[in-house]
């Protein structure tokens, strides 16, 4: 936030980006679970200026669907045929002021005689689609900065180690105003051994901005029309010309290639991990923790190695997560636990277990103080407050209630192949292990299943569904059929020495077994 309001904020975002050498556009790539106009977004609302515009042209459509998706309000400019990033704010600009005129006769066609500018007026602040680090905070600062020198133009500066590309500031050497930004390809050598750069954000003064861009000529190495240029003009006309220096000139790196993608993600993550330990989550690892930009945790959660919280992930206080899961959209609840977990689009409540090695699928509903045990795939399923379903199941499209058991390698047969069908399963319920549960399938509270059972039609309240068939014991089959084998050996031994309880034919078995052995011996 900064003390004063913007009149707007400008995300340029036309560029090509062509070494992501990528089919989606640069700024639609995403770190920390957001793309990178996104991050930009989110930055320019933080200010809370009255418009953000986008400034678009490469792949127009897909970045502008993006865009009035995830900021419906943000407004649209086209950027024309004409290259660079003078043009683009020109263009941007042009939007704003067609919009001070759209909200002009929209006030007039009310009756409202207030008189309103037909042309933006204030701080226009500029940035890019590609600097995901910079921050609402970063853009504060610099607004403030704006305002304090009482400048016409403000840059945004960074001291670099390596300054090879980019546009260096030239400074007067008594006063430290700007006097120009030259691009590195039109720098002399003296020129490029200045290690400031731009970083090409910016405050303006909306009437310095736009007198100065109808100035701006394509005259340079690039042949394109440069926005910096917009400060020498500012300050030839008596406008100060102010730098601000980024406390942290990684800060306003921008991604360029997907080598620079993937380095100020880790750098972003860092930043998001490390504000979650500062609000009182314990991270065990930071290094293999990864949280997205829009996840929510309560002080006194505890995130294990190997973890990645994604989308709207929220997790409630006590809750434990980890190690080596995977949430997207999952809300956590109080004390929860989730252990070697991946899961999408779910709620666990609170007190409830899950994993390890447990696959929740989007629409799974555990109750508190449930249990999604090891190897459970859930989808589509409610499980009800003290109810589990411990081990090795399939739970697809179902309602489970309050402290049933779901019996070990019982599987939910929703699909006949071409349709899913639904089961409802009570309260108190005891499914018995193993069992084939086929939908549509109603069972009553109360009621019990026998191992092993495939149950196909419905168990009304407090009854036992079974049908598994009469078991046969074929005695001495081994010996008979796989002879030679070491099982065949093992149940040599065994009948030869024990014959408690032994049936009529194992006696006989065993007789014959001993009397082998002795034929051997
Ligand atoms: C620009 C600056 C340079 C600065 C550098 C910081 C100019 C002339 N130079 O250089 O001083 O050091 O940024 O990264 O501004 N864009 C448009 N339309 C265009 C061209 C660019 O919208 O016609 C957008 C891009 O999408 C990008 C931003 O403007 O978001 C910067 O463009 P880029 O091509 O990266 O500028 P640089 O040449 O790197
Ligand atoms: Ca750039």
């Amino acid at each position: 936030m900064s003390r004063i309001r913007p009149a707007a904020v400008m995300i340029l975002a036309a560029g090509a980006g062509t070494r992501m050498k990528s089919a989606t556009p640069k700024v639609l790539h995403s770190i920390a679970g957001r793309s990178l106009v996104g991050h930009a977004l989110a930055a320019a609302y933080e200010l809370d200026p009255q418009r953000v515009v986008v400034v678009v042209r490469h792949e127009r459509d897909k970045v502008a669907g993006h865009i009035s998706q995830i900021a419906p309000h943000a407004l649209l400019a086209d950027q024309d045929d004409i290259p660079g990033t003078g043009r683009a704010a020109f263009c941007g600009l042009s939007a704003l002021d067609a919009t001070a005129v759209a909200a002009q006769v929209a006030a007039g066609a009310v009756g409202d005689t207030a008189v309103l500018d037909t042309q933006a007026e204030g701080a226009i602040v500029v940035t890019s689609g590609d600097v995901p680090l910079v921050d609402g905070e970063l853009l504060g600062a610099l607004v403030d900065s704006h305002a304090d020198a009482g400048a016409a133009v403000t840059v945004m500066t960074a001291k670099v180690p390596d300054p090879t590309g980019y546009g260096r500031v030239v400074r007067d050497a008594g006063t430290d105003e700007v006097l120009a930004i030259v691009e590195h390809k039109d720098a002399s050598e003296a020129e490029r051994e200045i290690d400031e750069i731009n970083s090409g954000i910016y405050v303006f003064d909306a009437a310095v901005l736009r007198g100065a861009l109808a100035q701006i000529g394509q005259d340079n190495a690039q042949g394109e029309m440069y926005l910096p240029d917009v400060l020498e003009i500012a300050r030839r006309e008596g406008g100060r010309t102010h730098a601000f220096v980024a406390p942290e000139a990684g800060a306003v790196e921008g991604v360029n290639d997907r080598v620079q993608l993937a380095q100020l993600g880790r750098e972003l993550n860092a930043r998001i991990v490390t504000g979650w330990m500062r609000e009182g989550v314990t991270i065990q690892d930071p290094a293999t923790t990864w949280i997205d930009a829009d996840v929510q945790l309560a002080a006194d959660v505890t995130v294990l190695p190997g973890t990645q919280l994604k989308g709207a992930t929220v997790v409630a206080s006590g809750a434990t997560v980890g190690p080596d899961t995977t949430l997207t959209d999952v809300q956590v609840g109080a004390g929860a636990t989730v252990i070697r977990t991946h899961g999408s689009a779910s709620v666990i409540d609170e007190d409830a277990t899950v994993g390890p090695f447990a696959y929740l699928r989007p629409g799974t509903h555990l109750g508190t103080d449930g249990k999604i045990g090891a190897f459970v795939e859930t989808k589509n399923a409610s499980i009800g407050a003290h109810s589990k379903v411990p081990h090795l199941s399939y739970v697809g499209d179902a309602t489970i209630g309050e402290h049933s058991n779901i019996g070990a390698a019982t599987i939910f047969v929703n699909y006949d192949g071409v349709n899913k069908h639904h089961s409802t399963i009570g309260s108190h319920v005891r499914i018995g292990s193993d069992n084939s549960l086929i939908a549509p399938l109603e069972i009553g509270d109360g009621a019990y299943t026998g191992a092993g059972a495939v149950i196909r039609r419905d168990v009304p309240a407090g009854a036992l569904g079974r049908n598994s068939s009469p078991q046969q014991v074929v005695e001495g089959w081994v010996l008979d059929r796989r002879p030679g084998t070491k099982s065949a050996s093992a149940a040599q031994e065994a009948l030869r020495t024990h014959d408690d309880g032994l049936s009529e034919g194992a006696r006989v078995e065993r007789a014959a077994a001993n009397k082998k052995t002795e034929g051997e011996s």
